[in-house]
């Protein structure tokens, strides 16, 4: 084994051969193994190989991660009438979102109480209630058994209820956690949140349209993609046709020749905070990323050209407005939240990013645009002009993601520096490992 495997900083702390081998590819990692990469991880660097090509340690993030903490599944658009749901793969967990009789969203392992089946199959549906397939057990949407055939003497259906998913619904957005004890830090969360989310009324938004896209990468890899701009001026063509030249520099830095685009920038600004105060809508930059369970980054920007939207000219792409906003001129709120979505919000209509981890280099990511409940396709919208700045950004970052992932595969990969602009990359890592290490605290491994 040579030392190509090893950042200059893991030379330092690795304490000899039985590292270097566990630093080096994909094969089998025990729970020591993965402790210890875990205690050895290097900040501001890019993570050893086997975080994103070894199935052990996915496995790992599947417990520590994916089963939690918060993750966002969907928005009520998706589930607008009683009785609409949607089924949820991860990992081996399934669950279903579904609407109940009362309007509230409930979320319940997809699980049949008498032996196990598995009770709906599709993405997504509608029904009056949720009918086992197999020996047609009867759960209501809030998830009670109500039949059961002819059972012995004593059977009491109040004992089979489906086994409830704790959901939390912030601004319209939907977020569930597997676990019974879920992360509280969720009602700070959402207290800071939320007031961004009111005003484009997601309640009162209809889905346009949904793309599900595999990535052929590790799911860090493309949270990583997507926590960085570095990429974005060579790779996304269509994207920067609303970000102003200047993004990514620092004041000070910026050069001459762009300092027309900076003050177009900066009347952008002061234009977006005067409309933002008239409306009511905050947009200050907070950034939690790191430091807690459920880290968090959201701010409201203007974009350039028009400042209305993501499209290729930057004006809106739906003629109707979102709530009672006034005007366009928007910008985008932006809203991340660990580990698995992203969001903007404009004038016009809404875009919501999920990622599921599928496998340690299969990776869902659905994307989902919505528009004003009362909108009419072909007519207050043109669903390419919607949706072509999102699905041309969306393969572009899949190809660099599956690059990344070909060559974090190569036993020449070692982990690499964080540049300045990355660093909402390196807070992503630092927020990963620390999930990691409190999962392990906890005393629960695989
Ligand atoms: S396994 Fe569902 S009714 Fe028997
Ligand atoms: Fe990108």
């Amino acid at each position: 084994m040579d030392e190509l495997t090893l950042a200059p900083e893991q030379k330092r702390t690795e304490s000899g051969a039985g590292s270097r081998d566990v630093l080096a590819g994909s094969g089998g990692h025990g729970p020591a193994d993965i402790d210890r990469l875990i205690d050895e991880r290097v900040p501001g660097y890019s993570l050893p190989a086997p975080f994103y090509i070894s199935p052990e340690l996915f496995a790992r993030d599947l417990e520590a991660i994916f089963a939690s903490t918060w993750i966002f599944v969907a928005s009520t658009a998706e589930v607008p009438e009683a009785g609409d749901y949607l089924t949820i793969d991860i990992g081996t967990y399934s669950v279903i979102v579904i609407r109940d009789d009362d309007d509230e969203i409930r979320a319940h392992h997809n699980v049949c109480r008498h032996r196990g089946t598995r009770l709906l199959n599709d993405l997504s549906g509608s029904v009056g209630n949720i009918v086992c397939g197999y020996h047609q057990w009867t759960y209501t949407p809030a998830g009670d058994l109500i039949s059961a055939g002819v059972q012995a003497p004593g059977f009491d259906r109040s004992c089979f209820s489906l086994r409830s998913v704790n959901v939390r619904v912030i601004g319209g957005l939907i977020f569930i956690c597997l676990s019974p004890t879920p992360p509280d830090d969720i009602d700070e969360v959402a207290a800071v949140i939320e007031p961004y989310l009111t005003g484009h009324d997601i309640a009162g938004t209809k889905v346009a349209a949904q793309v599900d896209l595999i990535e052929d990468s590790n799911w860090k890899l493309v949270m990583e993609n997507n926590r960085e701009c570095y990429h974005c001026e060579a790779g996304h063509p269509e994207l920067t046709c609303t970000f102003f030249p200047t993004y990514g520099y620092a004041p000070e830095e910026i050069p001459k020749r762009l300092q027309p685009a900076y003050q177009r920038y900066l009347d952008a600004e002061a234009q977006l905070h005067a409309d933002c105060d008239r409306n009511g809508l905050p947009y200050a930059l907070v950034e939690e990323l790191s430091g807690r369970p459920t880290g968090f980054r959201i701010e409201r920007a203007a974009l350039d050209g028009k400042g209305e939207s993501y499209t290729m000219d930057g004006s809106a792409a739906s003629a109707k407005l979102l709530g009672d906003l006034d005007t366009f001129v928007l910008g985008r709120a932006s809203l991340h939240v660990q580990p698995n979505m992203w969001f903007h919000a404009m004038g016009d209509h809404i875009v919501t990013f999920s990622l599921l981890p599928l496998a340690e280099d299969k990776t869902l990511v659905r994307t989902t645009w919505l528009v004003r409940v009362d909108a009419e396709e072909g007519v207050d919208y043109d669903l390419e002009n919607l949706t072509t700045v999102w699905i041309k950004t969306n393969e572009q970052d899949a190809a660099f993601c599956e690059r990344g992932h070909l060559g974090i595969s190569s036993p020449a990969y070692e982990p690499g520096p964080y540049a300045p602009t990355e660093s909402q990359v390196d807070d992503f890592v630092t927020w990963y490992i620390e999930r990691l290490r409190a999962h392990k605290e906890k005393g629960v491994r695989r």
